[in-house]
């Protein structure tokens, strides 16, 4: 059985106490069998029976739960890096996407590539997250916008989570936009999205979850709701991409339909919150979005006082959040959002690992969960994220493997 010693702060991130509750060991150890951690503790409690195994030394530094970017738009042609510059110099997302920019531009893109190449340059991502500390991605698809186009992106994940060693957990978000050929027939892509795409997906399981962009320029509350409903009844479980740009009742819809998170939420009304609490539905903050998008970041704080759960994602795609730099949307959610490291730290973990539902195997270090870890050069998190630097993940196991 291989341990992990010499640990002088382990971050447990277990689902317990509050937001801000991580549950720390110091001078700790941590044993795994396969791909389960079979003991936790402090070492100078480490039983006989686990010494003299093959042995990794954390040299003294802080191991944490692999992070988890429960929000990401993985598989993607092209990149959109002009749109970056019109941004920075005044033009917004909203006029940018207008004329033509914006996520039709990827979809084109996305249309264009083959499966072999979404892969690769996905594959590429996933071994740069690694790197990061990350051992867990969602993955939503929504630039194919087509039967043909969104099964393939989502055949890509599954591949990606049969070939790599990172957990994949791939979302359908049919329901990203209108596409082109349907500009003057909402309704008949709305149809398309309930009678064919998601049936298709459900039937070769190749999503467990049903996203959408619910938003005035998107898909409004009605039509959202209309189209979590059917996932639902199909199996898959809904999330909304919530209140974003406008207050337009994304939150009150999440908690309607029991979705397991709704995020972006910058625009969140007092009782979008409420509800939110009352459900128990995540609330996701994208701080790398709201900073790419020159818009007023999620005070998050509002949330926790609230009683909803936080979760911290990148937001990762070519348009509005260009990079895959989980630890600095911690840091961000920090600074901006408000909330203590060790309370961004939770929600990179465990409340990230629910917001997914996979709270069960992964998200925390404890006895029968998934032994994913990440060691990291800093003596607690407060540190961490106090001098901050990008590259200070110096090791990572997922399934008990390093992998970096
Ligand atoms: O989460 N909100 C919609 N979708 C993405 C942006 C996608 C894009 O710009 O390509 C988001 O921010
Ligand atoms: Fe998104």
């Amino acid at each position: 059985m291989p341990l992990l010693k010499n640990i002088g702060y382990l971050a447990t991130c277990k689902d317990e106490g509050e937001q801000g509750d991580i549950y720390p060991i110091k001078n700790a150890a941590v044993v795994w069998e396969d791909s389960t951690i079979q003991w936790v503790g402090s070492q100078s409690d480490l039983p006989k029976k686990y010494t003299g195994h093959q042995t990794h030394d954390a040299e003294g530094k802080m191991v944490i739960p692999g992070l988890v970017d429960c929000h990401t738009h993985l598989g993607f042609g092209g990149w959109r890096p002009e749109e970056f510059a019109m941004r920075v110099r005044g033009e917004s997302y909203l006029d940018i996407a207008k004329s033509g920019g914006g996520i039709l531009s990827t979809v084109k893109a996305t249309r264009q590539a083959t499966e072999d190449e979404l892969y690769e340059k996905a594959c590429g991502f996933l071994q740069e997250m690694a790197k990061l500390g990350i051992t867990t991605v969602e993955c939503k698809s929504g630039y194919g916008l087509s039967v043909e186009h969104e099964l393939k992106t989502l055949r890509v994940y599954r591949r990606l989570a049969q070939d790599q060693p990172m957990h994949i957990v791939p979302t359908f978000l049919g329901a990203h936009t209108i596409p082109p050929e349907y500009k003057d027939d909402r309704e008949g892509y709305i149809d398309l999205v309930i009678e064919e795409m998601i049936p298709a997906v459900a039937e070769k399981e190749l999503a467990e979850f049903c996203d959408i962009f619910t938003e005035e320029s998107a898909f409004t509350i009605d039509e959202s709701r209309r189209i979590l409903v059917a996932a639902k009844a199909a199996g898959l479980t809904p999330k909304l991409h919530a209140d974003q740009l406008t207050s337009c009742g994304g939150a009150e819809l999440a908690a309607e339909v029991e979705a397991a998170s709704a995020d972006h939420l910058e625009k969140i009304s007092d009782t979008g919150i409420k509800q939110m609490a009352k459900a128990g539905v995540v609330g996701v903050t994208l701080p790398l979005a709201s900073l790419y998008t020159q818009e007023e970041p999620l005070n998050c704080r509002k949330l926790v006082e609230g009683g909803v759960e936080v979760a911290v994602a990148t937001d990762f795609n070519p348009g509005s959040a260009p990079t895959f730099d989980l630890p600095l949307a911690i840091m961000l959610t920090c600074n901006q959002g408000r909330l203590s490291p060790v309370e961004v730290l939770k929600g990179a973990t465990i409340y990230a690992a629910k917001a997914i539902r996979r709270d069960h195997r992964i998200g925390s270090i404890e006895k029968g969960k998934s032994a994913d870890f990440a060691i990291i050069d800093a003596p607690n998190p407060d540190f961490w994220m106090y001098h901050y630097k990008g590259a200070n993940c110096v090791g990572s196991f997922i399934n008990g493997e390093r992998i970096f």
